[in-house]
């Protein structure tokens, strides 16, 4: 028999919560990221049962587009529609403020251009991601244009952060994003305000899009695991 693992089982509850959360006629952003995944999967159960009708998704990453296919969800691009309803996104870090570090899987550029777009932005999440202050756990992503990853990187240093390439796995060379760049990985001591960090590292020639999510978010569902049971609670 195989064992249930009680965090794979979270992630599918708040993938769950949050794919309740979708009405009829609605226009999905659909995020990435392996807690996501399950939203996605539970939207497109919700589809083929007729629960729900009428649903079109619009991906953030190749990752997004595949599992819309796989769970049977209608994709649409930007260019066809004009509202996103409500998006269903992870997170690497979440502050008290519902402000995101977001990136770890270096889609972060798609989707914060669909994330922000929507009227109502649902970020799923598992406890552990939930820190007093951004920065503290997980690097700050920062999606660079190739030809420009050495004085972006300089430009980072004097900013007062460590910046590293990230590498893939299983790749040889550096981790290519779904827009062909690559990504800048940034340690910083201490991220104190971070809407003046987003537009800085915004303003530095050749950085395209950096991880942090501020004023973006209106929910965060949150799965936790107590006494190895599964639960999901609001923000
Ligand atoms: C993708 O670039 C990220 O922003 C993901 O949304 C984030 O890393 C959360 O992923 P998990 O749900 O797999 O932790």
């Amino acid at each position: 028999m195989t064992a249930v693992d009680p965090v794979q089982v979270m992630k599918q509850e708040v993938g769950k919560a949050a794919a309740a959360l979708v009405k009829s006629d609605s226009i999905v952003g659909l995020g990435t990221g392996s807690t996501t995944a399950f939203a996605i999967q539970y939207i497109g159960e919700r589809l083929k049962s007729g629960e729900i009708s009428n649903i079109k998704g619009v991906p953030t990453s190749f990752q997004a587009i595949v599992l819309a296919r796989q769970y049977g969800i209608p994709l649409v691009s930007l260019d066809e529609i004009d509202r996103i309803d409500i998006a269903i996104d992870g997170a690497d870090e979440v502050d008290p403020q519902k402000n995101l570090i977001k990136g770890g899987g270096a889609a972060h550029t798609q989707e914060k251009i669909v994330d922000s777009l929507a009227s109502e932005f649902v970020v799923v999440v598992d406890s552990g991601k939930l820190v007093d202050r951004l920065g503290s756990t997980f690097l700050l992503p920062v999606e660079v244009i190739p030809m420009a990853v050495t004085p972006v990187m300089r430009a980072i240093e004097k900013l007062g952060g460590n910046p590293q390439l990230r590498m893939g796995v299983k790749k040889a060379g550096p981790v290519v994003t779904d827009q062909g760049n690559l990504v800048i990985d940034v340690k910083f001591d201490r991220i104190d305000n971070p809407a003046e960090l987003e537009k800085t590292l915004n303003n530095i020639p050749g950085v395209l899009e950096n991880g942090l999510f501020v004023g973006v978010t209106d929910r965060v569902l949150i799965g936790e695991v107590k006494d190895g049971q599964p639960s999901v609670r609001e923000m």
